[in-house]
């Protein structure tokens, strides 16, 4: 679980956001915690048994790909989740990687929790074993992107530089400056405890870990051949193996960053949520929040058609503008004056960055999250605070972490670090084009981005300076050109051959905007944008569409995409109040819509 709220392209940052508790069915038995020093690393896929039912390895990986022959290592752990038929069925698939964003996120944690729902979105036709691996520094992949192996030291200098105690960013000089000391100050720390040329931060580039992607594959298929004993296993004979996947958020920077790189293996690639690779490597991801009004303004609109139903709309409101207005205007109020109150025994502060966040937070899932924020706003446009305080930025797991004692064991039992592993990776990857980014970037940075969204753009600038004074530039390294020509036709057997990659948008989406969508078609050759008429982050976790779910089972099974352009509606649309979980309304994928 995640932290701190900062890793913006973060799926695990949503199951922290709702005002109820997480919605966050575990499937295997997690509950009985697998010990992951159980497992040696090995160059080979050597699986365990793990979590009741699951396979678990740890796969060596040359820690630095520009020098694989050095001794030193890394260990990716793997977690993979059976197929639901034989091996030698027809219907077998094949094995499909899976990555679910942040950076820092664990593939792991996700699968353990969500992996048969993956299963349902992507087997049709054909049936997949899903595998899930934690990239370099994340998770149980070792060594850890960990700059304080002492969670109560991390939650100290998390209380320390909460944003509500700080001064607003775009508004003040000083809340700039501090932030920016602070993310230099964590630099340093990070620099402290992993340092030198075989840190793990010089070494978690997007471009290792779609190394480390291509190695999975080729164990994989080693570890397919051994045990089936082919006849046929004349080397020459054999074609290479090939890459399925599916990445969402984050993880379509990590699939373009693939399959630019290694174009001639790519066999199915859905992309989901679309990071614009040359603005993530700029550092400044300007063009990520581009669509964050739009998809605010379908929020208000919503509000609006609900009438009474909505606590924010007011009688005499002409439109969804009017609703607007108001939390415009306590945005700008609060940025001048936060506001005291008491609440549970303690006292608290209301700022301006609090309400942003809130309302940042509650966009990436509109099916569980417009009913608290239609709410939530109401109540702090008239003075009650109390439910923007229960929310997302006041993170439920602070308390909890606390009282973990430190963490030694090599591998760690349980992951706390999902932001230092989204520095380590984001601030690596724009090391090339941004530097160790002074204050006078990160003061242009915030000013351009607040420009862009007036709503988030503040909340969203904590990425780019979370990269102040960070000094890892990563050797092997990718920037470019991103691309891959349109893929040879399929075979007429219909066996697994290279497909053109698809892609998925919704229609709003304030973290990854459909535009980027259209940009990443163009520079893949033969691919397809299928948009998603609905609002929220990725295709796969705002909505449930059998539509699309039809789509990417006939993708993965022919390789096939449909039309460029083509739209899926969702079954259902966002609503204030909820719509209640029963008849003809399933679960979404983080859980019921009601709580
Ligand atoms: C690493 O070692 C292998 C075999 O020992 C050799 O073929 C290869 O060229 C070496 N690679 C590098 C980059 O030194
Ligand atoms: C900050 O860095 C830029 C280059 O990125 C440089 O031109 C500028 O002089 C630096 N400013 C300060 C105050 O060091
Ligand atoms: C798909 O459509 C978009 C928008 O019209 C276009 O920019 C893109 O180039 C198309 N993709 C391909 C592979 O032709």
């Amino acid at each position: 679980m995640q932290l701190f709220m900062l890793t913006l392209w973060s799926v695990a940052t949503l199951l922290t956001a709702g005002a109820s508790a997480i919605l966050f069915p575990r499937q295997a038995d997690a509950g009985s915690p697998f010990d992951w020093s159980s497992i040696t690393p090995s160059p080979d896929l050597q699986y365990q048994d793990c979590y009741g039912g699951y396979k678990c390895a740890r796969l060596e990986v040359p820690l630095d790909w520009s020098q694989p022959n050095s001794t030193a290592r890394a260990a990716i752990a793997i977690l993979t989740i059976p197929v639901s038929v034989p091996e030698n069925d027809p219907s077998f698939g094949g094995t499909l990687l899976f990555n679910p964003g942040g950076p820092g996120n664990s593939a792991i944690e996700f699968s353990l929790a969500l992996g048969e729902q993956i299963r349902a979105v992507v087997d049709g036709e054909k049936h997949f074993e899903i595998l899930a691996f934690d990239p370099r520094g994340v998770g149980m992949s070792t060594p850890s992107a960990d700059c304080y192996h002492n969670t109560f030291n991390r939650v100290a200098d998390t209380l320390q530089n909460m944003d509500a105690a700080m001064p607003p960013v775009a508004a003040s000089d000083l809340g700039l400056q501090l932030r920016y000391s602070a993310a230099e100050a964590l630099s340093k720390l990070c620099a402290q405890t992993a340092p030198g040329p075989d840190s793990i931060f010089a070494h978690m580039s997007t471009a290792s870990v779609a190394r480390d992607m291509l190695e999975i594959v080729e164990r994989v298929d080693e570890l397919r051949q051994t045990t089936q004993k082919r006849a046929n296993s004349d080397k020459a004979d054999r074609t290479d193996p090939l890459l399925q996947f599916y990445g969402i958020s984050y993880g379509t920077m990590l699939g373009n960053t693939f399959a630019s790189m290694f174009p001639d293996r790519i066999g199915r690639m859905v992309l989901d949520g679309i990071v614009d690779a040359d603005d993530y490597l700029s550092g400044k991801v300007l063009t990520t929040i581009a669509d964050a009004e739009k998809t605010i303004d379908q929020f208000y609109k919503t509000c609006y058609d609900a009438g009474d139903s909505c606590p924010l709309r007011q009688k005499g409101d002409k439109g969804p503008s009017d609703l607007r207005k108001r939390v415009d205007a306590l945005l700008r109020s609060l940025e001048e004056e936060p506001v005291a109150t008491v609440q549970d025994g303690r006292y608290r502060l209301v700022t301006s960055f609090q309400l942003r966040d809130t309302i940042r937070l509650c966009l990436y899932d509109p099916l569980s999250q417009y009913e608290y924020l239609a709410a939530t706003l109401a109540s702090s446009v008239a003075g009650d605070y109390s439910l923007l305080l229960q929310g997302p930025t006041v993170n439920p797991f602070l308390k909890e972490q606390a009282c973990m004692a430190p963490d030694s064991g090599d591998p760690p039992a349980a992951y706390s670090w999902a932001y230092e592993a989204a520095v380590g990776v984001f601030c690596g990857d724009s090391y090339a084009s941004a530097g160790k980014r002074n204050v006078s970037w990160a003061r242009e940075a915030v000013r351009q981005q607040a420009k862009v969204s007036f709503t988030t753009g503040e909340v969203w600038s904590r990425l780019m300076l979370s990269c102040a004074g960070w000094e890892f530039d990563p050797k092997y390294a990718f920037h470019g050109p991103f691309g891959s020509p349109a893929p040879p036709r399929s075979k007429s057997d219909g066996t697994i051959g290279q497909a053109p990659l698809l892609i998925l948008s919704n229609r709003y989406d304030h973290a990854t905007p459909l535009r980027n969508a259209y940009a990443l078609s163009k520079q893949h050759g033969g691919s397809s944008v299928v948009v998603q008429e609905a609002v929220g982050h990725t295709t796969l976790l705002s909505a449930q569409s059998a539509c699309m779910a039809r789509l990417i089972q006939d993708y993965y099974a022919t390789g096939k995409v449909p039309r460029n352009g083509t739209t899926c509606k969702p079954d259902y649309a966002a609503q204030i109040p909820s719509k209640p979980c029963g008849e003809g309304v399933a679960a979404t994928i983080f859980g019921t819509t009601t709580e």
